[in-house]
């Protein structure tokens, strides 16, 4: 008799089942609710409330390390995977559970089909993970395996791409002008095994057309991936758009309080890719959670994932928030006498506004709304830049973005300073430029810094 014949380990099975369809049922009545109450309750319902226990109005904290069981046949039953289990909180813990559940929720609003999540430690764990099984080389093949990118990518990105990738033999190619859809025809090929955009990006805020982009990558049987960290679902949700997976850096717009570092990769069920088996295409994001990330460790802090849950139930509401101020600040700096030049989409000059526009919209009210993030270059040298920055008084001085509080940095000599003078020229970084992040001060005090500033060159 193997083990998991035991009638022990089969009767912890079918227990099991009734608690699985039930919660699978109660996903289905909370995909039918609308964004915000979704972010606002995820899966945690009052009757979930009192099944652990206190019946808290919001979802418990468990730092626990491992969970308990009752006897070895739920152990067995456990560990392989056969019942919904916590087992040890490097595979799993019931708080990363609960944000996993309202992420997969948010990023798949609205579309036919269901997604899932899976949170990591950051943003770059979150796609390290998401790419790392795609770029397995076939030896047998003794193929080239390469992967089409933009370049426009947050500096974390480019570097994860452009050294690590490499140093494992995968090599990138990249999409210098990530809006024009012939400049990834040229570059994709047979042995390409995704395509990955940023959207909008950090800082240029570069953005494509989703959904020619899924085409393309459809027609490769390749999946397409978008890092929508600055958008958000509140404003982007590239799943709708035919893209397979979706990666957040949690710590920035989500998070907006400044208080964790997290990620999340978020893939629809049934995703593209004829390089992976088809047991990892059902559930690709459960599947790296409880597979190839059990086995590297790349996991979510149960205290974070408290933090992020808090945070992303007001999330539609800080983004529109911030996006308005935002505006107010991009008119006033395109006005200013000492700036060279504003990059802001939601400004009708800049060249994007319409396609981003297109995309681009306040969930539940089909508005376009260009978010918080915003670079201007300075009239004059990289000395002059740094003069103004050095001047701030109210914005702070931060390689961050998404804050409540309003951050600024110069992207060449922080965020994008690893990749160099060739890498920045490729991506469009001068030494004038300045990223902005505005966030929930009033816009008029934050003008005023600015301003004064300015004014000191
Ligand atoms: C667009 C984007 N993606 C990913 C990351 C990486 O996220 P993390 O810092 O959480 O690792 C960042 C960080 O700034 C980012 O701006």
């Amino acid at each position: 008799m193997s083990d998991s014949d035991s009638a022990g380990v089969k009767h912890y099975i079918q227990s099991c089942q009734e608690t699985t369809a039930k919660r699978k049922a109660y996903r289905e009545k909370v995909r039918k609710l609308r964004f915000d109450t979704i972010a606002v309750h995820g899966m945690y319902s009052v009757e979930e409330a009192f099944a652990q226990g206190q019946g808290g109005i919001i979802e418990p904290l468990f730092p626990s390390t491992s969970q308990g069981y009752r006897d070895s046949d739920e152990m067995e039953a456990g560990l392989s995977y056969q019942i919904p289990t916590w087992c040890y909180s490097r595979i799993h813990n019931p708080t990363v559970f609960y944000l996993e559940e309202t992420l997969s929720l948010l990023e798949s609003y609205g579309c036919p089909f269901d997604a899932s999540a899976f949170c990591t430690s950051s943003g770059m764990a979150a796609i390290k993970q998401a790419v790392e099984p795609l770029l397995v080389l076939n030896e047998a093949h003794h193929e080239e395996v390469n992967f089409v990118s933009s370049a426009q990518v947050y500096g974390g990105t480019f570097q994860l791409f452009n050294v690590r990738m490499k140093e494992r033999g995968a090599k990138v190619r990249w999409v210098a002008q990530p809006w024009e859809i012939k400049e990834w025809e040229r570059l994709v090929d047979a042995q390409t095994r995704f395509l990955y955009t940023e959207m909008p990006s950090n800082p240029q805020q570069a953005c494509s057309d989703l959904q020619a982009l899924a085409k393309l990558a459809h027609h490769f049987q390749i999946p397409l991936i978008v890092d929508s960290t600055i958008a958000t679902p509140a404003l982007l949700r590239p799943l709708q758009h035919g893209a397979d997976i979706v990666v957040q850096s949690l710590t920035k717009t989500i998070g907006s309080g400044g208080a964790s570092i997290g990620g999340a990769v978020i893939a629809r069920h049934g995703l593209t890719s004829r390089h992976l088996a088809a047991a990892s295409r059902a559930d690709y994001a459960v599947w790296l959670k409880l597979w190839p990330a059990r086995d590297s460790g790349p996991c979510m802090s149960p205290y974070s994932a408290f933090f992020f849950l808090n945070e992303v139930r007001t999330l539609r509401i800080k983004v529109e928030w911030f996006s308005r101020n935002t505006a107010a600040v991009a008119d006033f700096l395109a006005a200013h006498p000492k700036v060279e030049s504003v990059d802001y989409l939601g400004l009708k000059t800049h060249h994007l506004h319409e396609l981003a526009g297109r995309y681009m919209r306040m969930v539940d009210s089909d508005i376009p709304t260009f978010g918080h993030l915003l670079s201007f270059t300075i009239k004059g040298s990289a000395l002059d830049a740094r003069r103004f920055f050095d001047c701030l008084q109210r914005i702070f001085r931060a390689t961050d973005l998404g804050r409540i509080k309003s951050v600024a940095t110069i992207p060449a000599i922080s965020t994008h300073q690893q990749q160099g003078d060739e890498g920045r020229r490729l991506a469009g970084i001068p030494a004038t430029m300045v990223r902005l992040c505005v966030g929930g001060e009033h816009p008029e005090d934050i003008i005023a810094d600015l301003d004064q500033a300015l004014n000191k060159i």
